[in-house]
């Protein structure tokens, strides 16, 4: 698997992207379905995969497409072990067969681009069992171009796939959705990830601390790409070596004891003491880990810059904090929290979105 040195550096979310579904890591629901499926020959024509950012929505549809279309000796017969190469496998994988059509509908997102899909669909495949099509980003279409899908998803030609995929499905009409076999893809969780890594790190022969691993995993939310990513980075932080030391530096991540006396402070009340000058945006996302996610946390200021502002700033004697709705003892009357809606330690640790100071306005 490994290229030679003088080849140019391929990412590990690249060189690893997984071929077959036995290197799909914790998508184990929906590989159970699809070998169900295509074990009893009740394969849908049309698929929408769902999930959040690299979680393995484009790698499914590109495993699907070489599952539809296997070929050996004895012919074509679709199946998901692909444990040996098929006559059209390379050319899928390689992003280069005629019959396997990428679309990303975030740069054709109009109802010319899919008039040119429907007029093609009328014509049989040129050599592959199937026409697949695989529309990533498909929220993007428009209504129009949507609306233009419709009649060809419901009925397609029987030697036609659709796979689409994207990451915000609530944008997708219920009426493509109703016409598609739908699969969520889930976050990869802390223990699969971790196995993951671990075993990517041994493929590459470079040593690592657990602790570093676990900080990348906290990290990455779930997601082989960013997990991958920051595995990439920390490589070449620490010079070849993933250490604990190196990823804490490169997360810009607090002490963890810091954390943790910051989090007793703020429980019992000791505001003063809290907020002492450090930097909000590296401790904000680790503190968030201590609480019940089900603290009811309301907005009560935005600092009109976009720059974060000093924990002092934000204690209880400054001026819009009194102003606000009184601060029942025992609760922490100020927190950092992110615009509502964004994800909280993503918005702190990779963006510069508005900061707010939250209250507690009581206790659960
Ligand atoms: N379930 C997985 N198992 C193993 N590796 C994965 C998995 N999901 C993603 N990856 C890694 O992340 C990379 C990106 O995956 P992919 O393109 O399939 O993500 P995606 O879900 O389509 O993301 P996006 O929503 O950003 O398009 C892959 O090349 C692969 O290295
Ligand atoms: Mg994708």
């Amino acid at each position: 698997m490994a290229d030679a040195p003088t080849s140019p550096y391929l990412v590990l979310a690249r060189k690893y992207r997984p071929r077959d579904f036995t290197t799909l890591v914790g998508q184990d629901a929906m590989v159970q379905t699809l070998g169900n499926a295509f074990a009893q020959n009740r394969i849908h024509h049309a698929f929408i995969l769902t999930g959040v950012r690299g979680v393995g929505k484009t790698t499914t549809a590109r495993i699907l497409a070489r599952a539809f279309n296997y070929e050996d000796a004895s012919g074509p017969h679709p199946t998901l072990d692909l444990s040996v190469e098929g006559e059209h496998c390379r050319a899928i994988i390689e992003g280069r067969h005629v019959d396997v059509i990428e679309m990303d509908a975030a740069s054709n997102t109009g109802i010319n681009d899919i008039r040119e899909i429907i007029d093609s669909v009328k014509y049989a495949p040129s050599s592959a069992p199937y026409k697949v099509y695989v529309i990533d980003e498909v929220h993007m279409l428009s209504t129009a171009a949507f609306n233009g899908l419709l009649k060809t998803l419901e009925e397609p030609p029987p030697y036609v796939k659709f796979i689409f995929a994207t990451t915000e499905i609530r944008k997708v009409p219920v009426t493509i959705l109703s016409r598609c076999m739908r699969f969520d893809l889930r976050r990869i969780t802390p223990e699969i990830m971790t196995a993951y890594l671990e075993s990517i790190l041994g493929q590459e022969g470079i040593s690592f601390e657990p602790e570093a691993l676990a900080m990348i995993v906290r990290a990455g939310e779930g997601s082989a790409r960013d997990n991958l990513s920051l595995l990439d980075q920390a490589i070449a932080h620490g010079n070849g070596a993933v250490t604990a030391a190196t990823v804490k530096a490169m997360l810009g991540l607090g002490d963890r004891a810091r954390i943790i006396d910051l989090f007793e402070e703020l429980m019992g009340g000791r505001i003063g003491d809290a907020s002492r000058p450090c930097a909000p945006s590296t401790i904000w996302a680790p503190t968030r880990r201590h609480w019940s996610p089900t603290l009811p946390i309301s907005p009560i200021w935005s600092p009109a810059s976009r720059s974060c502002p000093p924990l002092p700033m934000m204690s209880r004697s400054h001026p819009t904090n009194a102003a606000a709705a009184p601060i029942l003892p025992g609760a922490f009357p100020c927190v950092h929290s992110p615009a509502p809606g964004r994800s909280c330690s993503r918005a702190m640790t990779r963006s510069p979105a508005p900061i707010m100071a939250c209250r507690l306005p009581r206790w659960p």
